[in-house]
């Protein structure tokens, strides 16, 4: 063929190739929707299953493959899928193993969302769905029946914080033949390792919010489903490839980037919120402060079992003496502290409750409010919360 003449072919098929070997700290940015194939040979016998080769940008090009492999790594697994959220990662899993007349029971204090998805969505398609005092294994043991495919675990429970005993409900499901899929957001592949809880025992499907500590800056949403078994992985696979859930590559640079500072970032948040936890449990407005490192709180022993760290996130139940309204004033004054859903960004966040929402079984009853500590300096985090407290309890 002769050189193009067009301007415009001429900067789309322009002949330069920078040299290979290219190295730096930060590995490169890959984006694409095609992926050009050398022969109609090559694109015939392109191969969807494992990490030999690229046929799409929504299959994988360098970046996400690179992300999937240290994400797997962290976890302890072997096999991740990437998607646009932590709650697409919830939704795969029970898309995947799921079908009309299955059930599948979770936790009464897991994700909400998670719970509305089962709610809404799963009872739409002819999936029923169960709630189960996590704190309880012999009342999950009395509830898998024959039409049980997977059982959701959550460590710790959203909001209220309970640490259930996780390889006693892993035992259960397990001995009856059920799936388990475990939310792992909280501890984030650092404080324990969901494939190897002891005993040999280890869940069959982690479900991360990467949005959370994995990003670290508060700026992603993505999510991910880690596998140790390859025939799992692949039946997971399958689904993510017909659902089309892809990720940006801007989202998964910015990850890959935060991912260095990952155990850091989740030490010092660790270390800062139970100085604050601590500081809370001395303030006579509040009743209970929920952090399972903490002594008293529900589960700290099977915590202590399993964990050497905890996330950055407690709650704290005021008196219920206390009018919501006066607990929303509090609220409302915090500075530094902002007004918002996620945790694990480099920003305090604080987001208040309502039992009679959230757990409407529970015995508490005073407003709750769940605070995600960020990186700023504990000491101006404890006197904000005081100011705050200060102003609107006198
Ligand atoms: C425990 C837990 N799992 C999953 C999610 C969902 O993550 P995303 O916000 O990325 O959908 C959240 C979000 O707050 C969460 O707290």
């Amino acid at each position: 063929m002769s050189v193009p003449s067009g301007p415009s072919t001429r900067l789309i098929h322009h002949p330069y190739t920078p040299p290979v070997g290219f190295n730096a700290p930060q590995p490169g940015v890959f984006k694409a929707s095609t992926v050009i194939f050398p022969s109609v040979a090559a694109l015939q016998a392109r191969n969807w299953k494992d990490k030999g080769g690229y046929t799409y940008g929504l299959h994988g090009t360098p970046s996400t493959f690179l992300l999937e492999e240290r994400i797997a790594t962290l976890e302890g697994g072997r096999d991740t899928l990437l998607v646009p959220s932590g709650l697409a990662a919830i939704t795969l899993v029970d898309m995947a193993l799921l079908q009309s007349g299955d059930e599948v029971l979770i936790p009464d204090n897991a994700y909400g969302p998670g719970k509305e998805l089962a709610r809404q969505e799963l009872s739409r398609w002819g999936i029923t769905h169960r709630f189960y005092d996590a704190m309880n294994t012999d009342a999950l043991a009395a509830m898998i029946s024959p039409a049980t495919k997977l059982v959701w675990l959550e460590a710790a429970g959203s909001i209220t914080m309970e640490f259930p005993d996780l390889p006693g409900l892993v035992r259960v499901a397990r001995s009856r033949g059920v799936l388990t899929a475990l939310d792992n957001t909280w501890g984030a592949g650092l404080a324990f390792n969901a494939f190897d809880l002891g005993d040999g025992l280890g869940v069959d499907i982690s479900a991360h919010a990467l949005t959370k500590f994995p990003s670290g800056g508060g700026d992603v949403l993505m999510g991910s489903v880690t596998t140790r078994d390859t025939e799992l992985h692949l039946r997971l696979k399958g689904t993510h490839m017909r659902m089309g859930w892809g990720v940006g590559a801007n989202d998964v640079e910015a990850v890959l980037r935060a991912l260095p500072s990952l155990s850091l970032r989740y030490a010092a948040q660790d270390a800062a919120s139970r100085v604050l936890a601590l500081w809370w449990q001395r303030q006579p407005q509040v009743s209970q402060v929920l952090h399972p490192a903490l002594e008293g709180s529900a589960g700290h022993a099977h915590w202590k079992h399993l964990c050497s760290q905890a996330a950055g996130l407690f709650s704290v139940v005021f008196d219920e003496r206390y009018p919501r309204d006066q607990v929303h004033a509090f609220i409302d004054k915090l500075k530094l502290f902002k007004l918002g859903y996620s945790w694990a960004g480099p920003v305090s966040l604080v987001v208040p409750y309502d039992f009679a929402v959230i757990r409407p079984a529970s015995a508490w009853r005073g407003p709750l409010v769940r605070f995600s500590i960020g990186l700023e300096d504990v000491q101006d985090l404890q006197d904000d919360l005081a100011a705050a407290l200060r102003s609107s309890f006198g």
